[in-house]
């Protein structure tokens, strides 16, 4: 009798846990970042102008990195520079504006600048996080335009920088990619059917790891340098109920897709109408795919 106690307390306790997760058990198991790791190391954040890029910058450069950052945005980049540096007047950073679609030539010219930033220090963080904009919406309505600059910036800009930076990498003998993807990237993503297949894609090309905003961008920001410096090869960042789907997905893919496709028509209802697509609720509506 004890026993069973004992068990249900724990089975209780642990659900309790995972319902309240914001990443996978394998990532929250680890300590703090590990600060040794990073540390006096060149990071080159991509998307640094806002967003989950620019907490990340913040965090990495309060952990001691020398953090170049990188977007189109250079005014962005300046404002995110000089935030950092007044709260921490010792931090080193670098702007460095950067086109992801701008071809390999204008790539291969921008990978030089970073190399020799910091008296030619080199990368030793290359952290993926630029992407596209993600609107939700059917497959079909999406455009001609929209799947190109998607697939360019996410995927063929993200791979081209990749291929351009890791022989100096491997010339040197250390260096991490490190590359913001998504739940969509690892699950059906209804609503945004092309985002998703860029993330796959990278996914496909990485094997990576992923983050969800819905956790705040100071946590998300937090668990990837987690990760980072402990060398995960790939962590889940999001809270519920994505990150139940995507265990669904990973280990039992059948009730992952009949769930999704329950879900599917009501989370597009759900986007026209500006409400939460990320609700339990969706799974409750009448609504389902065709
Ligand atoms: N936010 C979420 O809920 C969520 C969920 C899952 C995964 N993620 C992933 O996490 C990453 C960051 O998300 P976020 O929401 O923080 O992004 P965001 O706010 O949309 O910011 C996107 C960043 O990418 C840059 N960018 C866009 N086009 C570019 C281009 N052509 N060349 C260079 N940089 C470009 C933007 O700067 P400029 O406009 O100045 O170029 C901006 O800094 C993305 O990879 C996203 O897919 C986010």
């Amino acid at each position: 009798m004890l026993l069973l106690v004992f068990f249900l307390a724990a089975a209780a306790a642990l659900l309790v846990k995972f319902a309240t997760a914001d990443g996978d058990f394998t990532l929250l198991s680890k300590g703090p970042a590990k600060r040794e790791e990073v540390e006096g190391k060149v990071v080159w954040i991509t998307g640094a102008s806002r967003g989950i890029g620019e907490i990340l910058a913040k965090q990495f450069a309060n952990l001691g990195a020398k953090v170049i950052l990188s977007a189109r945005n250079k005014m962005e980049l300046e404002r995110v520079k000089s935030e950092i540096t007044s709260k921490h007047p010792a931090s080193r950073v670098e702007v460095l504006p950067l086109d992801l679609a701008s071809g390999e030539d204008s790539l291969r010219e921008v990978v030089k600048e970073a190399e020799s930033l910091f008296s030619g220090a080199g990368v030793d963080f290359m952290i993926h996080n630029a992407a596209f904009e993600r609107p939700k919406r059917n497959a079909l309505e999406e455009t001609e335009k929209g799947l190109q600059d998607t697939f360019h910036i996410n995927v063929l800009g993200t791979i081209t920088l990749t291929h351009l930076l890791a022989p100096s990498m491997l010339e040197r003998g250390r260096g991490h990619f490190v590359v913001m993807s998504s739940a969509a990237g690892k699950c059906p993503s209804p609503g945004q059917a092309i985002y998703s297949s860029s993330k796959h894609a990278l996914n496909g090309y990485f094997h990576s790891l992923r983050a969800e905003k819905r956790v705040s961008v100071e946590r998300c920001a937090e668990l990837t340098i987690v990760a980072a410096t402990h060398g995960l090869k790939e962590a889940w960042i999001s809270d519920q109920p994505i990150l139940l789907v995507m265990y669904l997905a990973q280990y039992m893919p059948t009730i992952a897709y009949w769930f999704l496709d329950r879900v599917g028509a009501n989370r597009l209802d759900a986007a026209a109408s500006k409400g939460n697509t990320y609700s339990w609720k969706l799974f409750f509506g009448q609504k389902k795919l065709a």
